[in-house]
Formats: structure tokens, sequence, C-alpha cells
């Protein structure tokens, strides 16, 4: 594993911590690496109104474009798992990826800048890493609207 990745998938674990998850107790960590070198973090954020909750990777997406970023995404990690004592996500055998809407989210993001990122999902025993244009092949974006 790269530096880069090891310090992209350090950083989703790390915004796991931040999760607002009481109802799933299934605390979500993203972490979002642009050309630049930046990292934006977020994590899940759930309400008491169930269907309102936020994902992690939604609220990156937010994040970033509110600080004023468009495009330049160059990867995406995802860490996810019920909390253990001190508070990290313990991970499962399968890795977090990217619900549907929230691939969606990351495709706007990505496609302002033409990039193809890559989404790397974290298990317990290793990464699981696929371009997004495989997980949402023939997606719909800005340039439909053109
Ligand atoms: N969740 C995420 O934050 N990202 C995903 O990719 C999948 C699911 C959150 C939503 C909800 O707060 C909790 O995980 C359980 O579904």
């Amino acid at each position: 594993m790269s530096e880069s990745t090891h310090n992209l998938v350090a950083a989703a674990k790390e915004a796991a911590r931040t999760a607002y998850a009481p109802y799933s107790v299934f605390h979500v960590g993203a972490a979002l690496l642009f050309d630049d070198g930046a990292v934006v973090q977020a994590a899940n954020v759930e309400n008491a109104s169930y269907g309102l909750s936020l994902c992690a990777e939604a609220n990156a997406v937010a994040r970033a474009m509110t600080e004023g970023r468009r495009g330049g995404l160059v990867a995406v990690a995802i860490a996810g798992g019920k909390p253990d004592s001190e508070g990290n996500p313990v991970l499962g055998p399968e890795p977090v990826m990217p619900c549907g809407r929230c691939r969606q989210m990351l495709h706007e993001l990505a496609a302002l800048g033409g990039t193809d990122p890559e989404v790397i999902g974290v298990a317990q025993d290793g990464l699981t890493r696929l371009p997004l244009s495989a997980l949402l092949p023939h997606a719909f974006g800005p340039a439909n609207l053109a």
C-alpha cells in the first residue's frame, strides 16, 4: 500500500470516530483526496427521523464543495463498523462501499474536474479498490444538462 493510500485509509478511520449514529450504531468515515494533496474528512450523521440520516460520503462531498472545491477528486476511502470501547470502528470482513446516492454525489464532484476517482473500501483484511466509473457506469451528471 502506498503512503498516500495508507494515510487516506487512516483519515477515513479517524473520521468515523466523529460519527453521530446512535440509531444504527454503525460509524462510517470518508476521506476525499484531492489533486493538491488536501484531504477532506466527514462521518455519517443520523437523525431521530431515521430517513433523514446523512452518509459519511455525502457529508464529505458537501464539506468539500462548501470549501469551494469543484473537481480535483483523486480518491475516496471509506471505513465503517460498530465502534469499539475506544470509539474506533471495528471493520467487517466486507468493505463499506458507497451507497447509490453517495456514488451519484461523488460523481458530481468528480465530473466537475473530469476525474475518475479511485474508491477504496476498507475491510478488516484488506482493501477493495475500484474506479468510481465501475461503481456507477453511464452516470448522469453535469454534462447531461449542458
Ligand atoms: N452509511 C454511510 O455513511 N455510508 C455508506 O456508504 C453506507 C451507510 C451510514 C448511513 C447510516 O447512518 C449507517 O451507515 C447505517 O446504514
